[in-house]
């Protein structure tokens, strides 16, 4: 059993308005890989400049449109795991509140609605006028740098791109503003596996810390956010927040139980 930290069981059990700010290492152990892993980042294999920005795609659309492509096929075949599903049930007995810098979809598949989508979403395509676009189950490249030409919009016939948020680019409208909302307004900030490397998703812990809120971060490594950590539990999304939740379930069902 995952030895869940007395404190870390304290601050979850009174909080009542919580924030759980979500990087990749929340879907790692769905087998989605993250960005800075040393070998197996993302940004490790692949050249972000040649691939995540508007200048990227307007040089060479088929190339970006093809490594999206596979990345949203890697996204469809992917589950939610026990993390997610802990953070779905959290939410059925407290105000849980998800901001997310993920692409993927799997804390809604796991049943939760998500805040804030601070990255964008993989799989909401759209055209470079703005119009969405629906890929359907059409078939997906099973290689990262297959080329495929990018779909036509039916509308305006701009070219289709995915609905991430590229470098140098604006958040979607609203998704920090209500983001930092929920974090002034919270009493507990838990941070599940993001490095903290990228701005403005990483001012969310030292903004919770300036108010106040106490922050819990779930990360097996120190990260640039550590400092920000009223606790640092260094264990696995997929292990630490089922273990959190079900501690919580146990001491609610024993106040049931106990006679008084
Ligand atoms: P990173 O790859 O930078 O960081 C992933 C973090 O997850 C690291 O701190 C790992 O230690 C941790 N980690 C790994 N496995 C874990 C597990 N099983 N459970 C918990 N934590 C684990 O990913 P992000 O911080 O999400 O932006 O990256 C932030 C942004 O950089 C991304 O949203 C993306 C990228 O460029 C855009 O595309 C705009």
């Amino acid at each position: 059993m995952v030895h869940v930290p007395s404190d870390a069981r304290a601050l979850a059990r009174t909080a009542q308005r919580v924030v759980v700010l979500t990087g990749a290492g929340m879907s790692a152990e769905s087998g989605l890989a993250t960005f800075r892993a040393p070998d197996t980042g993302l940004w490790s294999r692949y050249r972000p400049e040649a691939l995540a920005s508007a200048e990227a795609f307007a040089a060479d659309p088929a190339l970006v449109w093809g490594w999206y492509c596979w990345r949203a096929g890697l996204v469809r075949a992917a589950r939610p795991n026990a993390g997610h599903h802990a953070l779905a049930s959290w939410a059925r007995r407290a105000d849980v509140r998800i901001v997310t810098q993920n692409v993927d979809d799997l804390h809604e598949r796991a049943g939760s609605s998500v805040l804030s989508h601070l990255h964008g979403s993989l799989l909401d395509f759209r055209c470079l006028a703005g119009h969405p676009y629906d890929l359907g189950r059409s078939e997906l490249p099973p290689e990262a740098l297959e080329r495929v030409d990018p779909p036509r919009c039916p509308r305006c016939r701009a070219l289709v791109r995915p609905g991430v948020v590229w470098f140098g680019e604006n958040l979607p409208d609203g998704a920090l503003e209500s983001a930092a909302d929920a974090v002034r307004a919270s009493d507990l900030l838990v941070v599940v596996g993001t490095s903290g490397a990228v701005y403005p998703a990483a001012r969310l812990p030292g903004l919770a810390s300036q108010h106040g809120v106490p922050v819990i971060e779930i990360n097996p490594e120190p990260t640039d956010l550590s400092p920000y950590a009223d606790i640092s539990w260094r264990t696995t999304a997929a292990l630490g927040i089922p273990a959190l939740v079900a501690a919580l379930d146990r001491e609610q069902d024993a106040d049931v139980t106990r006679v008084r």
